[in-house]
C-alpha cells in the first residue's frame, strides 16, 4: 500500500503532442485536488515518454532508477511512478515487469490516470494501453491558464506506415477531433490567455471532418475573437491540399511557416521509406506554396543513414536542401525501431558514416538558417512576447516566421508588438520595439 499521492510532477519527452498531453494530465491531476511539485519531492512522478528514436526506452528505465534513488536518499521513501506516452504504449506490461512501476498508461488512455493512480494506491500495478479513438477528450477538465502561445491537438495517429517509424503503432490510426469541439476548446484557450494556437497532429493536415479539411478549420478559428495567430504542425506532403495552400494566401492570422518533413532527397530511399512522394513532387509542392505565400518560412525533417543509403543518395539530400531553401530544419540519424520493417533491412549504415552525414547535413541547414535570419534584419514585424529573457529587462518572443526574437523594454508576456529586427545570430534575432 502506498498513500494516495497529494503532489505530482509530470516530465514530458518527445513531440509537441506529448507537451499538450502533459498539460492535460496536469489539469486532470489538479482537478483531483493534487498539487504540482518538483520531481525530487513529488508523491507521484509521471514520465510522459517518447519512443521515436533509440535509447528512449533505456532512458526511461534509468530515469526511474534515478528518481527512486534521489527520493530514497533525501526523503527515505520512493515516489509512485507512472509511465505514460509512447514507450508505455509500445512496452506495456514489460515496464511493470522490468521496473516494477505503479502505473502504465498509453497516450489515448490518460483520461483514466486518476482511476489508475487510485488503484495503484491499493498496492496493485495499474495498466491501460487501450487505443480508443478520441475518448479521452470528452473526459478532460476545461483549460484554465495557458501561455500566450498554446498547443491544441486536433488530429491523432498515423496511417502512413513509413517503414522506419513507430508512430502508427504507438498512437494508433488517423482520427480527427470534431469541428465544434475544436472551436470550443480554442475559445477556451483564448479565455485562458492564448493569443496564438498551434494546431497539432502527427499528420495535422490530414484533419478531415465530412467534406471539411484543415483549411476550413483554420478559417473558422480565424474568426475567434482575440486569437491573433494560428499555426499547425506536423504536415505530410501528401496531405497538403490546394485549400490549405490557398489559406496561406488568404488568412491573415495563419502564420507564414510550414513544417513539411521530406526525410530524404533520393527517390530510391523515399520509396524504401514508403514516403509516397518523390523529390520532385515535394519540390513542386513547395513552389506552389511559395506562389501563394512568397515569404513562407520552410521547415523540415531529415533522416540520414537509412538502410542502404549510398554516398550518392545522401548527396541528393544535400542538393535537395540547396534547392528547397529551409529557414530551419531537424535532422536525425536513422534509428532502427523494433517491429518496424526497416529495422530488419540489409545494409544498415555504420555509425561513423552516419555521424559524418549528419554533420554535413546540419552544417548545410545551419548555414541556410543563418542566411534566412540575416535576410530579416532591417525589417519590421509583429512579435508575440512569450517569456522573460536571460538579461534584465529583456523579453523573448516569436516573429511570424517562428524566429526567436530578443527585445528590450517595458513589455509583458502576451504583448503583440511591432519590432524592428536589428541583428541576427544563427538561432535568434535581436530587435527594437518600434516607437508608435
Ligand atoms: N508525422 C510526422 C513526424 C513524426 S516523427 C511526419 O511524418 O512528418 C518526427 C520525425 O522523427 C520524423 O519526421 C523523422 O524525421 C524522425 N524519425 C521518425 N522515425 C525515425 C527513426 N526510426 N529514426 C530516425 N528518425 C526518425
Ligand atoms: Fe511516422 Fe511517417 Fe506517420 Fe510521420 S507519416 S508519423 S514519419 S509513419
Ligand atoms: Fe515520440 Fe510518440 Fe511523439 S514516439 S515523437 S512522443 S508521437
Amino acid at each position: 500500500m502506498k498513500p494516495a499521492p497529494q503532489t505530482f510532477h509530470i516530465k514530458s519527452f518527445g513531440c509537441q503532442m506529448n507537451v499538450y498531453d502533459g498539460e492535460r494530465m496536469a489539469e486532470l491531476m489538479g482537478a483531483q485536488g493534487m498539487v504540482a511539485a518538483e520531481a525530487d519531492v513529488a508523491d507521484l512522478v509521471v514520465l510522459n515518454t517518447c519512443h521515436i528514436r533509440e535509447k528512449a526506452t533505456e532512458k526511461v528505465y534509468s530515469d526511474i532508477g534515478r528518481l527512486r534513488k534521489d527520493q530514497l536518499r533525501n526523503h527515505g521513501r520512493t515516489p509512485m511512478i507512472a509511465v505514460a506516452g509512447c514507450v508505455a504504449q509500445a512496452e506495456g506490461e514489460e515496464i511493470v515487469r522490468r521496473a516494477n512501476v505503479d502505473v502504465v498508461v498509453g497516450p489515448q488512455a490518460y483520461h483514466n490516470l486518476p482511476t489508475l493512480v487510485a488503484q495503484a494506491a491499493t498496492g496493485q500495478a495499474a495498466l491501460d494501453t487501450d487505443l480508443p479513438a478520441l475518448t479521452k477528450f470528452g473526459h478532460l477538465p476545461p483549460r484554465r491558464r495557458v501561455s500566450p502561445s498554446a498547443f491544441q491537438t486536433v488530429q491523432e495517429g498515423c496511417d502512413k506506415f513509413c517503414t522506419y517509424c513507430v508512430v502508427p503503432y504507438t498512437r494508433g490510426a488517423e482520427v480527427s477531433r470534431p469541428f465544434a469541439a475544436i472551436v470550443d476548446e480554442a475559445k477556451g484557450l483564448v479565455d485562458a490567455g492564448a493569443r496564438e494556437i498551434t494546431l497539432l497532429g502527427q499528420n495535422v493536415n490530414a484533419w478531415r471532418m465530412e467534406d471539411r479539411g484543415l483549411h476550413d478549420l483554420i478559417r473558422a478559428l480565424d474568426r475567434v475573437p482575440g486569437l491573433a495567430r494560428i499555426r499547425y504542425t506536423t504536415s505530410h506532403p501528401n496531405d497538403m491540399s490546394q485549400g490549405l495552400i490557398d489559406a496561406h494566401r488568404d488568412v491573415e492570422s495563419l502564420m507564414p511557416f510550414l513544417h513539411l518533413p521530406v526525410q530524404s532527397g533520393s527517390d530510391r530511399v523515399l520509396k524504401a521509406m514508403n514516403r509516397a512522394h518523390t523529390r520532385d513532387s515535394y519540390l513542386r509542392l513547395i513552389e506552389r506554396v511559395r506562389a501563394a505565400r512568397p515569404d513562407i518560412a520552410l521547415s523540415g525533417d531529415f533522416i540520414v543513414g537509412f538502410p542502404g543509403e549510398t554516398d550518392a543518395e545522401f548527396a541528393e539530400t544535400l542538393s535537395l536542401v540547396d534547392s528547397a531553401g529551409y529557414a530551419q530544419a531537424f535532422s536525425f540519424k536513422y534509428s532502427p525501431r523494433p517491429g518496424t520493417p526497416a529495422a530488419t533491412l540489409a545494409g544498415q549504415i555504420p555509425a561513423d558514416v552516419m555521424d559524418d552525414r549528419l554533420q554535413r547535413l546540419q552544417a548545410a541547414l545551419n548555414r541556410d538558417q543563418h542566411v534566412f535570419n540575416a535576410a530579416s534584419v532591417g525589417s519590421t514585424c509583429p512579435v508575440l512576447i512569450e517569456r522573460r529573457g536571460k538579461l534584465s529587462g529583456q523579453m523573448l518572443g516569436k516573429s511570424p516566421w517562428l524566429q526567436s526574437v530578443h527585445v528590450m523594454g517595458d513589455l509583458a508576456v502576451g504583448d503583440l508588438v511591432e519590432v524592428t529586427l536589428t541583428a541576427a545570430g544563427p538561432n535568434s534575432l535581436t530587435g527594437e520595439r518600434r516607437p508608435i
